[in-house]
């Protein structure tokens, strides 16, 4: 009986994880340029969490949610995304009684039961920033800011931006009912889901991709053309910024996003590089998700993007492989004696930081050659008898094919892979 992930899930394999944690990395470095502070909630949450602050006639609750009972009955949720968590967290522990503006950034595993395909899954990642506490428009480009910039640092091409604003409540409420007027004499030949969303909220109808729905769909006004007076102007302060620092965007009027919290702000990035129909990252603002989360009227506003297919565009183009991967020491160890040996000095090495791996099956030495080569190890060392018995032995550079005699102690071995590490940093390969 063997056994196999489930559906939707699985394996990041090692040859695959010095890509995840390039990015990683890199999130992490723009969030520290731009002063985002990591926040880490918890993976499961109770179920009425997301249905609140997500929306019950949304997608992603209605259909894609991980739900199920704990042992008392309570329904508890997979997170299928980290918004509705952070600010459960900014109200749990009265962040804003300390400071109300708050600038987050997390990373994590999300789970939504959709349908997998290549970089959709059910198990998938995402990295996100949210910014919490204030309306200024100059927030809202600072978020879109930081999700170009790290685009653009990982060397994404062909990258545009597409923004909408679906204004406040009251403006939805208006945009419903203009959409309702539109779609009430095409929705019986629209789909079945199209139908329910017609009565439960029309809004949610601009996200659907059945064909039968596309050309009603295509010829619904926009959300931009009915915005009050302050939520027009947040958006045009909003446009101006933008392009005062030359980011380009395009207008998309039907831009409403699969998640109900939204207010004014709406924004998607694509690439060229990844297809042009799939988001690499969205977001917008929340301006009452607080309050409806139980907290303190406050506004918010941030995005999240997936990893998975990031990683893929990233693994294709191998533009991520980091000089850290490389093994740095490789002992090849022939004889008891030599075993013994190796053994001990490979601990001993390891405590001045540099990383060292044997073979553990005692095989030839050219079986145990072809293991480095097949490690990329940078240096190997072969420590038989002779070596043991004079205390020095031979450090080959695989690279460049240099040796050098080196005695066999850890100071010994380690500075001379550090004199040779400046040399492979200015390689990096
Ligand atoms: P979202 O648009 O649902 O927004 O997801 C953001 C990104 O996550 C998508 O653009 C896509 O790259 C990725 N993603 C979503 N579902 C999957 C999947 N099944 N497999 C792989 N990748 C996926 C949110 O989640 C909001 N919380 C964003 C936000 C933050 N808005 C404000 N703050």
């Amino acid at each position: 009986m063997t056994y196999e992930t489930v559906r939707g899930m699985r394996d990041i394999l090692p040859e695959e994880v010095g890509y995840w944690t390039s990015l990683e990395l890199q999130v992490r470095e723009v969030a520290r340029l731009y002063n985002y502070r990591e926040i880490r909630p918890p993976i499961v949450e109770y179920t009425e969490l997301f249905s609140r602050g997500i929306g019950e006639a949304t997608d992603v609750v209605g259909k894609e949610m991980f739900t199920f009972p704990d042992k008392k009955g309570r329904s508890l949720t997979l997170r299928p995304e980290a918004t509705a968590s952070v600010v459960r967290a900014y109200v749990e522990h009265g962040l804003h009684a300390k400071e109300p503006f708050q600038k987050l950034f997390y990373i994590g595993p999300m789970f939504r039961y959709e349908k997998p395909q290549k970089g959709r899954s059910r198990q998938f990642h995402q990295y996100g920033i949210e910014a919490i506490g204030s309306l200024d428009p100059s927030l809202d480009v600072e978020v879109i800011e930081v999700a170009w910039t790290l685009m653009d640092s990982l060397g994404l091409g062909g990258l545009s931006l597409r923004l909408n604003s679906i204004g406040c409540a009251k403006d939805r409420e208006g945009y419903r009912e203009v959409l309702r007027a539109h779609f009430s004499s095409r929705i019986a030949a629209m789909c079945e889901d199209c139908q329910r969303r017609y009565l439960e909220n029309p809004l949610r109808i601009l996200d659907c991709k059945d064909p039968r729905c596309q050309a009603a769909i295509e010829s619904a006004p926009g959300s931009s053309e009915h915005l009050c007076a302050d939520c027009a102007s947040h958006f045009s302060q909003v446009r101006a910024l933008l392009e005062e620092r030359s980011l380009s965007y395009r207008i998309d009027g039907r831009l409403v996003r699969g998640l109900d919290y939204y207010t004014r702000t709406v924004f998607e990035l694509v690439s060229e590089d990844l297809g042009a129909q799939d988001a690499l990252l969205g977001g917008g603002r929340y301006d009452d998700l607080v309050e409806r989360l139980g907290g303190p009227p406050t506004p918010g506003v941030g995005f999240a993007g997936g990893m998975d297919r990031l990683v893929l565009v990233l693994t294709e183009r191998a533009k991520a492989v980091s000089c850290s991967e490389r093994l740095d020491l490789f002992v090849v160890a022939l004889g008891d004696d030599g075993r013994k040996a190796a053994f001990t000095l490979a601990r001993a090495i390891r405590r001045a930081g540099v990383s060292v791996d044997l073979d553990y099956r005692g095989r030839p030495l050219r079986k145990q050659m072809a293991y480095a080569d097949s490690l990329a190890s940078r240096t190997v060392l072969v420590l038989g008898e002779s070596e043991v018995a004079s205390g020095r032995g031979r450090l080959k550079d695989m690279d460049s094919r240099e040796e050098e005699d080196v005695p066999l102690t850890a100071e010994g071995i380690s500075s001379a892979i550090a004199r040779r590490r400046g040399r492979w940093n200015l390689t990096s390969s």
